[in-house]
């Protein structure tokens, strides 16, 4: 197998937003309360959060953080999270049938998020509540004071405002399943609505209006196309969600997913684009991936199956190693379009789907995940430039014919080009040959790579670092060519100086 790519600074995609490594911190299950905050734990800091947890928070990398739902924040009551905790109510959760205590809301979130160097991203309640509740948690978070909302913020220890300047307008609008869910017309009436007095309010915020759940909505596009033509000039950002699981033993299309999410973000881009045709606007809406990842999805029982708990066990996935190298061929696809996605959240951020679990009163570890995302993050800063890769493709039942590898590059301030790929041939490894001709300064590169003769491979509370990355080879340039093995079934991130 040997596939080729030519990497050249003059073709240039987009400038990275640091929040395309974004993560999701929701009011389910355990991400919240024995997730990132736990006062008995014995690493906890003086707030309540645990510090073994903040420690890898910090390593993952996630310059913005969405909060708090999710599906949770369609029946959330904010003021509900504000104030001394013992006059704060213990609510029933409708979304995931949970006990919600209200120990943690936006004062207690907002500061742990700035204190992980993340900036918060908050969604408001478009399913039971509307503008009111919206405009008024926007005064209590930014106003300085003076006011009813500030002066109860300043009263409740948080003397400057918090900042928010990231605002989603509601969840997941289009799903039956939502609390409060909506059609497109009734919803975009409202997201005009909320969004113009939100700004209004402090005009200095960015916000997202929900676009679909997943691509296979019976409403997709319909409802970015309606949703758009009431919002446009009102948002910045449309919403796209997309969770990836392997189905039955058809690891080949689960390694395609990359291609989907390509083919899902040009169609939001598409229709965006024609929004603003039909509209004569001038901006362009750019794209929120808020939700991303490997969920196995069809071992969730569905919400109404779920019995009344307390921080309950929700969606734990364990990932192996094919769950990282498809989470790190994901991230190669949102860099791919770095110059319309701006923002990206994986959701979610601990031991809800996530790259970090934890146990109560125990350990803290990184799952497979952890470990492309964290790389991309820390090394995928800077120019995305355009990589057109030639080599074999392999057949797959859902997306048709795929190339084996995928890959893109990012060029950052020192002039370090990092090519991420993965080789998705399940047996064979790669030769990839680099044309690196145009940038004669590179000399040097480092390869490590997620990979494993065990595919299935975990990382669990026993054997917390049984995948890491592993470190492949140095490769050097000669006659402005680089050469790298990409074994088989494998992640990679090849920096060259
Ligand atoms: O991340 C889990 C859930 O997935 C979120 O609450 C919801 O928005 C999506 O359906």
């Amino acid at each position: 197998h040997h596939a080729a790519l030519t990497i050249d600074p003059a073709f240039r995609v987009g400038d990275v937003d640091p929040r395309l490594y974004g993560s999701f911190v929701e009011h389910m299950g355990r991400c919240v309360y024995t997730g990132i905050f736990e006062p008995r734990h014995e690493s906890a800091d003086d707030d309540g959060f645990r510090g073994d947890v903040a420690a890898l928070v910090r390593e993952l990398g996630t310059p913005v953080l969405r909060y708090p739902g999710g599906n949770f924040v369609s029946g959330y009551t904010w003021e509900d999270g504000i104030g001394p905790r013992e006059n704060r109510p213990t609510r029933l959760d409708l979304a995931w049938r949970s006990v919600e205590t209200n120990e943690i809301g936006v004062d207690e979130f907002t500061t742990w998020a700035r204190r992980m160097g993340s900036e918060p991203m908050m969604a408001v309640n478009l399913g039971t509540r509307g503008i009111d509740a919206a405009r008024n948690l926007v005064e209590y978070a930014n106003h300085p004071g003076g006011t009813y909302w500030s002066d109860l913020r300043r009263g409740n220890g948080f003397a400057e405002p918090h900042g928010i300047r990231l605002w989603c307008l509601g969840n997941e609008m289009d799903g039956p399943w939502q609390i409060g869910h909506k059609t497109a017309t009734e919803y975009a009436r409202l997201a005009a609505e909320t969004a113009k007095a939100m700004r209004r309010m402090d005009p200095t915020i960015e916000l997202v209006v929900c676009g679909s759940s997943h691509q296979r909505m019976p409403t997709f596009g319909d409802w970015e196309a309606t949703v758009l033509r009431e919002t446009y000039d009102l948002v910045d950002y449309v919403s796209l969600h997309s969770y990836y699981e392997q189905r039955g033993d058809d690891r080949g299309s689960f390694l395609a997913s990359g291609a989907n999410m390509d083919r899902f973000i040009e169609s939001v881009i598409a229709t965006c684009d024609h929004a603003r045709g039909v509209g004569q606007h001038r901006k362009r809406i750019n794209l929120s991936f808020d939700e991303w990842n490997v969920w196995y999805q069809s071992r969730f029982p569905g919400e109404d199956n779920l019995d009344w708990g307390e921080r309950p066990r929700l969606i734990e996935d364990q990932y192996s190693v094919v769950d990282a190298v498809v989470v790190g061929s994901l991230l190669i696809s949102l860099l791919r379009h770095a110059d319309r996605v701006r923002i990206a959240c994986l959701a979610q951020l601990v031991n809800v789907i996530a790259p970090i679990r934890s146990e109560p009163g125990g350990p803290a570890w990184r799952q497979t995940t952890f470990h492309p995302f964290a790389l991309t993050s820390r090394h995928g800063r800077g120019t995305v430039l355009r990589v057109e890769p030639t080599g074999p493709t392999y057949e797959t039942s859902w997306m048709g014919e795929v190339p084996v590898v995928d890959a893109t590059a990012v060029r950052d301030e020192s002039g370090v080009v990092t090519l991420f790929a993965v080789n998705r041939d399940q047996h064979e490894p790669v030769t990839l040959t680099v044309d690196v001709r145009s940038l004669p300064t590179l000399v040097t590169g480092e390869h490590v790579g997620v990979f494993d003769t065990d595919p299935e491979a975990t990382n669990t509370a026993g054997h917390p670092d049984r995948v890491t990355p592993t470190r492949v080879a140095d490769v050097k340039v000669a006659d402005g060519t680089v050469t790298a093995v990409l074994p088989a079934l494998s992640w990679n991130m090849i920096q060259l100086r």
